[in-house]
Formats: structure tokens, sequence, C-alpha cells
């Protein structure tokens, strides 16, 4: 095991969640990475784990009482928030989201997070319902715009036999985000959290959206037609325009790739979802439409499964999709001043590149071969075209995703620092 946290002091934060066992979990791996951890139990996780069980994996004692006067003499809760590298929340309960946006303080956890100017990053846990409730939006968007990283939450089956988001990120996932937000942050010469409202990096103030991923169009409950997109480049790029410094939001059709860390995530899974997302998520300084969004969908999602019951094959009839980039880009009133494009293209790249951009008005198009043979569609490498509005046309060498995501971001900054304000 690489020692990729070495001589890191993590505050751990657990909230009171079902999924306060997998903190225990988090702390063994963190050590592992050679981080040194010091446990805060809130009271509610008092109830799924101990203090006890914390302080023994972590080698030293867990803090739970804000008036505990023994603590307060040796170590005391402005300490607490000052002596570490990162405060990592896992899991972060929709309560202690609610307590940390409203800057509440009735807690030593709550307490802590807000008298804490280092890095913060939270793993939301809970139900499905309290995640996509609008209050727990809200809170998770305040929480992004003041500088919190977050990591997850996954989609999959949850304690109460439902299934969707709601699900805390693994602690693999949760000790690999941590890394990406520490080297982010030093990257970006600051650390901390109020230094992350004042982040340098070239897009630092900036407002952006991307989109990314497959949607998935229903045909019945059980069926749908979807694409081969992985999500990787769309994630790349918002990734590389958080650590440039943006608030970035992410609307992702399904994917099964984490989500990068310090983006406000939103899931959806059609096209029209999509587009209601990203008008919901709008104004923004750049979007990027990097989504693989379907130019059609089925007619008529049955409600019950299609039998095969040997009679005729059922026909399939298509309608369009809504044309999320065009629709953005074609718009006079609040269309963010950089629009960026892809194009996926398996003939005649170039030249059905130029013909959309003209087509859909967007001010960059990022073109790529998805022919079988180039392996681009759900692989990790792309080889792009930049296709600018006054003709000009730039080819990059076959490039990683997450490299071609930084020098995009490279190139928005730029673009954007020329472009009329909104
Ligand atoms: C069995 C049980 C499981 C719970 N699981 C969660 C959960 O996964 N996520 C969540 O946000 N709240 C969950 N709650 C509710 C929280 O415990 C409650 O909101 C509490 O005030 C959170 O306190 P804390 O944020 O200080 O940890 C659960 C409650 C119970 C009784």
């Amino acid at each position: 095991m690489s020692q990729s946290l070495s001589g890191r002091r993590v505050l751990l934060i657990i909230g009171g969640g079902i999924a306060a066992y997998k903190a225990l979990d988090l702390i063994r791996r963190l050590r592992e990475r050679g981080a040194a951890v010091r446990p805060i139990l809130t009271k509610a996780a008092q109830e799924f784990v101990t203090p006890l069980a914390a302080a023994a994996l972590a080698g030293q004692r867990a803090h739970t009482d804000l008036f505990d006067r023994a603590d307060e003499a040796e170590i005391g809760h402005i300490r607490l928030a000052r002596d570490a590298d990162a405060v990592v929340v896992a899991p972060a309960t929709a309560d202690l989201m609610a307590r940390m946006a409203g800057g509440h303080a009735p807690d030593l956890a709550s307490t802590v997070l807000l008298a804490t100017t280092l890095p913060i990053l939270i793993a939301p846990a809970m139900n499905v319902r309290m995640w996509q409730h609008p209050a727990t939006q809200r809170n998770l968007a305040t929480l992004t715009g003041d500088g919190v990283s977050v990591v997850g939450p996954n989609d999959g089956a949850m304690a109460e036999a439902e299934h969707g988001p709601g699900r805390m990120a693994e602690p693999g996932e949760i000790a690999d985000a941590l890394e990406t937000m520490l080297t982010a942050r030093s990257e970006r010469g600051g650390l901390g959290f109020l230094a992350g409202r004042a982040v340098k990096g070239s897009l630092a103030g900036k407002t952006v959206l991307v989109t990314s991923g497959p949607t998935h169009e229903p045909i019945d409950p059980v069926r749908y037609l979807a694409n081969r997109s992985s999500g990787r480049q769309g994630h790349a790029i918002a990734a590389a325009a958080a650590a440039a410094g943006a608030r970035v939001t992410l609307v992702s059709g399904p994917v099964s790739i984490p989500d990068p860390a310090g983006v406000a995530v939103i899931r959806v899974e059609t096209a029209r979802e999509m587009l209601a997302a990203v008008e919901a998520a709008l104004p923004a300084d750049i979007a990027v439409f990097a989504a693989a969004v379907g130019d059609w969908r089925p007619a008529e999602a049955r409600g019950g499964k299609i039998k095969k019951d040997g009679s005729a094959v059922p026909p399939l009839t298509l309608v369009e999709n809504p044309d999320i980039l065009a629709t953005i880009a074609g718009r006079t009133e609040g269309r963010p001043p950089l629009v960026v494009g892809f194009a996926a293209e398996t003939d005649d790249v170039l030249d059905n590149a130029r013909k959309k951009l003209a087509k859909k008005r967007c001010d960059l198009l990022v073109a790529n071969d998805v022919s079988h043979e180039g392996g681009v569609m759900g692989g990790v490498e792309n080889t792009v075209h930049l296709l600018g509005r006054d003709g000009a046309l730039d080819t990059w060498p076959r490039l990683g995703k997450d490299e071609v995501g930084k020098r995009l971001v490279a190139r928005f900054a730029e673009l954007l620092s020329k472009a009329p304000p909104a």
C-alpha cells in the first residue's frame, strides 16, 4: 500500500447514519496510506458505532462532547479545528449538511466545522428521498459554493430496501478523493476552506456547468436506449475546472465512475431530465456539453414490462429529444458567455463538426472520432480537434482524458478572458 497520505493529519467527523460503520474502515484505510486520524463522533453517530472502536482503530482518542471540560483543557474545540491538514465528514448526514450550510454550531462536530479554515471533504449518506429533497440539494449547492469538496453519494441498494443515490462512497473512494482534494489545493497555492473562496487558479470565481455521460431513454421499466459513453471525458473536465478554482456543477447521466471531488453532481437519466437540470443550474460563465445525449427516445415508455409472448415483435417508434446544446447556445438572454459543444463522429469528423458548430451556434466545438477502432467511447484516451467560431482548427495528439480535460480548461480560461460579458 502506497503511503500517499504520509504525514497528513485528518480530522474525521463521523455523523449519525447507518453508514457510520464504514467510517471505521475509512480510519483503517487512511492510516494504511500514512495519515494520522483524529475522530470526532456526533451524538447520533454513537448510536451506530462507539467512540472506543473509533479510538482503537485511530490509535488516539475520539472526541464527542463540546462541553467536555477535560477535553477543553487538553486541546479545545478551536485547536481541534486547526490541528490537521483536512477535515473529512463521513458519513455526512442530511442534518449535519444542513447545520454546516446554515452556519449552526450546537455540537462539537458542527462547531469545529464552523471554526475551521481547513479544506473539508464530505461524503453524504442518506435515504434517496432525503438526498433528493430540495432542502438537501440547496444545502449541497451552498456547501460546494463555500468551497467544500464532495465525494458520492453512489447509486445502489439502500438499507431501507430502496434504490438510488444516497449510499455513502466506499472508504477507498473517500481516501482517493481526499488525496485529490489535497493535491488540487496545494497546486492552487493555498490550503484552506476560507482560502478556497478566494482561490487562485485560471477559473477562480467562475461558475462552470458540465454535462457528462450517456442518457437512458426508457422503453419499459426494465429496458432502455443508451450509448457507450462512460462519462470519463466530461468528468475529467469538471475535475480540471474545479482544480482551476471554478465552482462546478456536473449534470451526469448514468455512469459507473466516481464523482470528481469538489464538484456538485446532479444525476439524471433522460435527455429531458438533463435539459431541466441544465436550466436549473444556469447561469454559468462556461457551459460545456460533453454528455452523449440520446438523439431519440421511444415515443412511448410502457408502464409495464413488454412481454415476449410469441406474437409479433413489438415496433419501436422513436421521437426526437430536445437538443440541449442548441437550446442553450441559441439563447439571446442568459446565454453563458462561453458555450462549448462536443461532436462525436465516426465519419468525416471535421466536416461534420464544422456543420455542427455553425448549426448549434456554440463558441467552441470539441470533435473526436468515436469509430469503434479508436476505442475512444468508453476508453481512457482521446484525440480531439478544436474548432473555433473563427474557423481556427487545432488538433491535439492522443492524450489521456484527464490531460485533455486540463488542457481544455486552460483553453476555456483563455477564451473566457476574451469573451464579451453576459
Ligand atoms: C436507524 C437510523 C438510521 C439513520 N440513518 C441516517 C442516514 O443514513 N443519513 C442521515 O442523514 N440521517 C440518518 N438518520 C437520522 C440522523 O441520525 C438524524 O438526523 C441525526 O439528527 C443526525 O445527527 P448528526 O448529523 O449529528 O450525526 C438515521 C436515523 C436512524 C434512527
